[in-house]
């Protein structure tokens, strides 16, 4: 007997970079400041009110659309921080992480041939999911030089063509830790506006923004928020990125489609996590406190890396820090990230992985969501390239 053919719906993909950095660091027993996400544990407290979820009975399946008290703590979250009222009933879907949330809503909206604005670098799963989708990917690049990276919404316009269905924006930005702010949701509402052309906006980390500034939600922006599916994670914010909850807001005739798929792609998302959140969420402070928190493991890395040979690109908000290397090598960044693992025992994320057709800028990330002892150990190889 033998297997039948089969013709691969993503030809592209592999095993991702972070998997490969990730198994490097491993294997050389390197520092892991490459794959994004916390060496800490969770707030007790947390841990807690799942226990007491799971002991309550809460073990069914829940609502299609999520436990009522979470998506009831979601908006009163959203109307607080953005001031747009969601209609928890109609307009928030509790998804399986940000990742369900962001392929269902490309699948419930792009069609074959549509054209989806894909500004890069971009977090991984955007690129599959529009080709799954059937849709057509049109990258835009972000302009970088010293004030950091930016997006050229004049590029963004120029790439808008009759077949545009979708733009994806992500703010603040894996992998560059730059923000976008009120001039930058005005230039792509100047683009939108009286269009058929939705917005998917990443938010997975609206609580990791530094210096003081506010996050721009597009949910703060009457002509975004009502064409955009906004998507963000407990992962990121509360220190779980394993218990893959997060959430989608979007008007009410988006979310109807949207749950249309969402019935059929994960039908509903864990019951104890969802009450557990929800009990979690009446105390604002771990959220509003995050900001700070991050803050200091910034200017902690930050301070480290200031007499090394690194040059240092501005880190506003998420839990990366991008460096240019051109002073310590000249290796390509997917080398030279190999390089640094086995040889400077500090894993890194080649930024060039984050683009559909590699794009070589000399800029690595790494992520400083870890114990300030291991951010010191990090600290110490580095300073000595
Ligand atoms: C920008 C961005 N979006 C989405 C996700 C996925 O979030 P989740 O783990 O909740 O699916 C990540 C995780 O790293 C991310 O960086």
């Amino acid at each position: 007997m033998t297997t039948p053919a089969l013709v691969s719906r993503l030809p592209a993909v592999g095993t991702t970079v972070f998997t490969q950095m990730s198994a490097l660091a491993f294997d050389h027993g390197a520092v892991n400041l490459g794959q994004g996400f916390p060496d800490f544990d969770c707030d007790p407290k947390l841990v807690d009110h799942v226990n007491d979820a799971m002991r309550a009975g809460h073990n069914q399946y829940p609502f299609m659309t999520g436990v009522p008290a979470l998506r009831a703590a979601i908006a009163a979250k959203l109307e607080a921080r953005y001031g747009r009222r969601y209609d928890s009933a109609a307009e928030i879907t509790v998804t399986a992480g940000a990742t369900q949330g962001i392929i269902t809503a490309i699948l419930c909206s792009v069609h074959p041939g549509d054209e989806v604005i894909v500004i890069e670098p971009a977090y991984d799963s955007y690129l599959p999911s529009i080709q799954l989708a059937g849709g057509v990917a049109v990258p835009v690049a972000m302009r970088v030089n010293e004030q950091g990276y930016s997006v050229p919404w004049d590029q963004v316009a120029a790439s808008v063509s009759a077949r545009t269905r979708m733009i994806v924006i992500n703010t603040p930005h894996n992998p560059t830790g730059s923000i976008l702010r009120q001039a930058d949701l005005a230039a792509l509402a100047a683009i939108v506006d009286n269009t058929n052309i939705l917005v998917l906006s990443d938010e997975v980390y609206e609580h990791m923004v530094f210096d003081g500034e506010p996050h721009a939600s597009v949910a703060t922006h009457p002509v975004l928020a009502e064409r955009a599916f906004v998507v963000s994670s407990f992962g990121k914010t509360y220190h779980v990125t394993g218990w893959k909850v997060g959430y989608v807001a979007a008007p009410a005739a988006l979310t109807a489609e949207f749950r249309k798929v969402h019935q059929y792609n994960v039908f509903t998302v864990n019951t104890p996590m969802q009450h557990g959140i929800a009990a979690y969420m009446a105390d604002p402070a771990p959220y509003l406190g995050l900001a700070a928190f991050y803050q200091k493991k910034r200017d902690l890395f930050r301070a480290g890396l200031a007499g090394s040979r690194f040059t240092l690109l501005p880190s506003d908000g998420t839990y990366f820090q991008c460096v240019r290397y051109d002073a310590i090598s000249s290796l390509s960044e997917a080398e030279f990230a190999k390089w640094l693992t086995v040889e400077a025992k500090v894993a890194a994320i080649p930024v060039s992985a984050f683009y559909g057709t590699p794009k070589e800028s000399g800029i690595v990330r790494f992520c400083f969501a870890k114990k300030d002892e291991t951010l010191q150990l990090a600290l110490e190889r580095l300073a000595r390239l």
